[in-house]
């Protein structure tokens, strides 16, 4: 048996993203990554030659590939899905693949796939707060919600293979995800640097060079920091590894990933200070969008901008994992990140 034989399989997807990046620095950085043998999905050949400087097997393609999501997938003993929570085809790809690795080898290989507090979110239009908060605890509520919800349409064949058997699966679900990455990947310029969902905001305070909110700015959503993010994943797959029967899975595998909960106000406030700090606009008070601003502004998407999402990381706190970053942090970082979405429009 060659030693690569011995070693663990990781096959990872969104290797290259804002919240993938950081887990693969810290898989080539973990103590036990001399027993790994990590592979990853990449769509350049120069991404993938980059990737490759760290020891990584780059996997050129993407996930409408799905005969090579199925092959690489044969061959690892953990997959890290982050590169799309709502790709049906490529999840069903990789599970086949799962499954052919269970058939062959007789092991239970372990799907670590990340979806998003969005599926517990409602449709409050920023008029208020008051929504439902969900525990990862509560795998009752959570599989009582209906399968229209946001992400549901993958995480629950997911959920329905681990049943079959020849899965584990655990789902990771963050809330809005903030902060700064660095490590190997951004030093080879390889990694996303920026979040999804604020930068939205961001650009069009700074086309409109004010911040408001939507309906009455109450809606409320979770927020966790991106190292802190990555964190929860490694946590995860330690724990795994090390007392597989103790980690939950399947229907009770659902992770949340929040270090603390903000408004739509809040964020329009502290991003309307940044503004005047950088310059670009009068002190202002935020107000609210007007519906035409709504609809030129952010077109089909405002109502998704002004849910409220209400979770807690009950079972990920319980695994041992630690929220280094809260609150002050998130608003910490909406300054920088302004001023680098100002600095590229003024490009
Ligand atoms: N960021 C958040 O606030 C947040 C919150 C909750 C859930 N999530 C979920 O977490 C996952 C990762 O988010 P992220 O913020 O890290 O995203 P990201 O920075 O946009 O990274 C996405 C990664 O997936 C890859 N990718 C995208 N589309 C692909 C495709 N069709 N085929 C193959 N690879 C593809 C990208 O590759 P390239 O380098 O080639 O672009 C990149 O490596 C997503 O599913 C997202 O919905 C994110």
């Amino acid at each position: 048996m060659s030693s690569s034989q011995n070693k663990l399989n990781i096959f990872v997807t969104g290797g290259t993203g804002y919240i993938g990046g950081a887990v693969i620095s810290r898989l080539v950085q973990h103590p036990d990554t001399k027993s790994f043998e990590i592979s990853a999905l990449v769509r350049t050949a120069d991404k993938a030659k980059k990737l490759e400087t760290l020891g990584v097997r780059p996997v050129i393609g993407s996930y409408s590939d799905l005969k090579v999501l199925t092959e690489e997938a044969a061959k690892a003993d953990f997959v890290i899905a982050l590169a799309d929570a709502d790709a049906l085809p490529a999840a069903e790809a990789i599970l086949a693949g799962l499954k052919q690795r269970h058939e062959k080898t007789g092991t239970v290989p372990k799907l670590i796939h990340t979806s998003g507090s969005a599926f517990i979110m409602d449709n409050a239009k920023g008029m208020h707060g008051d929504h439902t908060i969900y525990s990862d605890l509560d795998a009752d509520a959570i599989a009582a919600l209906p399968e229209t919800a946001p992400h549901r349409h993958v995480d629950m064949p997911i959920i329905a293979a681990n049943l079959e058997g020849y899965v584990r699966s655990y789902i990771v679900a963050p809330g809005t995800v903030f902060g700064t990455v660095s490590g190997p990947l951004v030093d080879l310029g390889i990694q996303n640097e920026h979040s999804i969902q604020f930068p939205l905001l961001f650009k069009v305070a700074i086309a409109r060079k004010r911040a408001d909110y939507i309906g009455l700015g109450k809606n409320i959503w979770p927020a966790v920091e991106v190292n802190d993010t990555a964190d929860l994943f490694l946590t995860l797959f330690d724990a795994i590894r090390s007392k597989p029967d103790s980690v939950p899975y399947g229907r009770e595998g659902i992770y949340f990933a929040e270090s603390s909960e903000y408004t739509g106000y809040e964020i329009a406030k502290a991003t309307s200070q940044a503004l005047v700090e950088l310059g670009v606009s009068q002190p202002h008070e935020p107000t609210a969008f007007t519906p035409e601003e709504l609809d030129q502004y952010f077109g089909k998407f405002w109502p998704f901008l002004s849910t409220n999402s209400r979770a807690r990381a009950d079972r990920s706190r319980a695994l041992g994992w630690k929220a280094i970053h809260g609150k002050d942090a998130l608003l910490a970082s909406i300054k920088p990140e302004l001023e680098y979405y100002w600095n590229e429009s003024s490009k």
